[in-house]
């Protein structure tokens, strides 16, 4: 049986925390989409063709310790608006979503063109400003020597382009239950997206 939960929303909001959460809570399996944009935006800051490094991703590439700078996000954010590279990333995305025994994915398109048929839609949103303390606290958490206006920056500059591109843009699917998290804990957002599943499963 495969049952998908998919979930988008612009960085920082809190997406991959919940779609890990909920995926351990159902024992579902949880790709966090993003990571093969950032892996594919990785090889290019190495002068590698953008459609070639998508077309060559090995599951091995989303396991790099270097993914999570704001460097290689703006570099993902970029290559993502290249639909010769979003289509070289459909059939694994697909795939993953009906694989046997349930799937999470969490991104920006996959309740509207990778998965539009998914059992559960979330559209998880918070203000910036939110969305910038929480990324600002976790980058510099793991060592990175970051400002909370530049973070605030590459959030504005990533939203303003992954929203604006005419493949595959940022949008809630109509279908999508829209969560805004800006004044609730992790916890409330998570007891907030289980109930939304919960009722969706019957
Ligand atoms: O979720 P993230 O911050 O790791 O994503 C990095 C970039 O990848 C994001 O700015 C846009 C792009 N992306 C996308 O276009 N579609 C997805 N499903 C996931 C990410």
């Amino acid at each position: 049986m495969s049952f998908t939960i998919a979930i988008d929303g612009p960085a920082a909001a809190g997406k991959g925390t919940v779609a890990r959460r909920l995926a351990d809570h159902f024992g579902f399996a949880h790709l966090d989409t993003g990571l093969l944009y950032r892996a594919t935006g990785r090889r290019t800051l190495d002068g590698t063709d953008a459609i070639e490094a998508a077309q060559a991703l090995t599951a091995e590439d989303l396991k790099a310790d270097n993914l999570r700078t704001p460097e290689v996000a703006q570099a993902a954010s970029r290559i993502a608006a290249v639909p010769e590279v979003r289509q070289a990333l459909i059939d694994f995305q697909r795939a993953f979503a009906r694989r046997a025994g349930g799937a999470v994915l969490d991104g920006r398109d996959i309740g509207t063109v990778i998965c539009p048929d998914a059992e559960v839609k979330l559209f998880i949103t918070a203000s910036d400003t939110v969305r910038a303390q929480r990324r600002h606290a976790e980058l510099t958490g793991n060592g990175h020597d970051v400002t909370l206006e530049d973070v605030l920056e590459d959030l504005r500059q990533r939203d303003a382009r992954d929203s604006a591109r005419a493949t595959a843009p940022l949008k809630p699917a109509d279908d999508a239950v829209q969560l805004d998290t800006s004044l609730m804990s992790i916890d409330q957002a998570i007891e907030a997206a289980l109930d939304t599943v919960r009722k969706r499963m019957g």
